[in-house]
């Protein structure tokens, strides 16, 4: 079984779902008193970035009762969050988001270097405002300032986490919660 390899559940996923809820219900009631700058009035443009964000950004939208799109793109960072990765795009958004509302859905801020290469990125393209919303955040282990609007939940600096979406070595993203894993289940651990 999966949940053999976790020592620890950190954020269950009953607390993870709450937190979802209360998410989504305070960016939506953002987004519908004043939050929205488009000229154009179009629907919220989310931007899920893959893979980490998928389940997080799947239950967040369910949790918004307002109009929206969603999109997703696709990074690689080098330098495993401990020295400045180089960010690369394996996919980019399909539609233009130029004048648009446009939150950006992450599954963990660490460094940020991710963050800040991905919304240099997108603000280049002339949104009509652009927000991010993360499930975790590690503000101790900030190496670039970062503007975050919404975080789910903060974690001490020294917890590696996996689940709902987060993984070690692209595993158990699929497990419904957050968790440590078991020393010997990371190599060189
Ligand atoms: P940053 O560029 O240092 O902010 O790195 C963000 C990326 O590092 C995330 O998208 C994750 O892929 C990875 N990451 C950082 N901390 C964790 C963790 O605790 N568990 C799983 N992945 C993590
Ligand atoms: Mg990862």
């Amino acid at each position: 079984m999966l949940e053999q390899a976790i020592e620890r559940v950190v954020i269950s996923a009953e607390e993870v779902a709450r937190r979802v809820r209360e998410l989504g219900a305070q960016i939506s009631s953002d987004y519908r008193n004043g939050g929205k700058k488009d000229p154009r009035q179009r629907p919220l443009l989310v931007v899920g970035i893959l893979k980490g964000a998928m389940p997080f950004m799947a239950d967040l939208i369910r949790a918004m009762d307002i109009p929206l799109e969603y999109d997703f793109m696709a990074v690689s960072s080098y330098g495993n969050g401990t020295s400045p990765g180089e960010v690369r795009i394996l996919k980019d958004l399909d539609c233009a988001i130029g004048r648009r509302d446009v939150l950006v859905v992450e599954d963990i801020v660490d460094t940020g270097h991710t963050l800040q290469h991905i919304l240099a990125g997108l603000s280049a393209r002339g949104p009509a405002s652009l927000r991010v919303c993360t499930l975790l955040d590690k503000p101790h282990r900030r190496e670039v300032d970062v503007r975050v609007d919404y975080v789910g939940f903060v974690l001490p600096e020294n917890l590696f986490v996996v689940g709902y979406g987060l993984d070690y070595a692209e595993l158990y993203r699929n497990l419904p919660f957050i968790g440590v894993l078991k020393p010997q289940y990371i190599r060189d651990g």
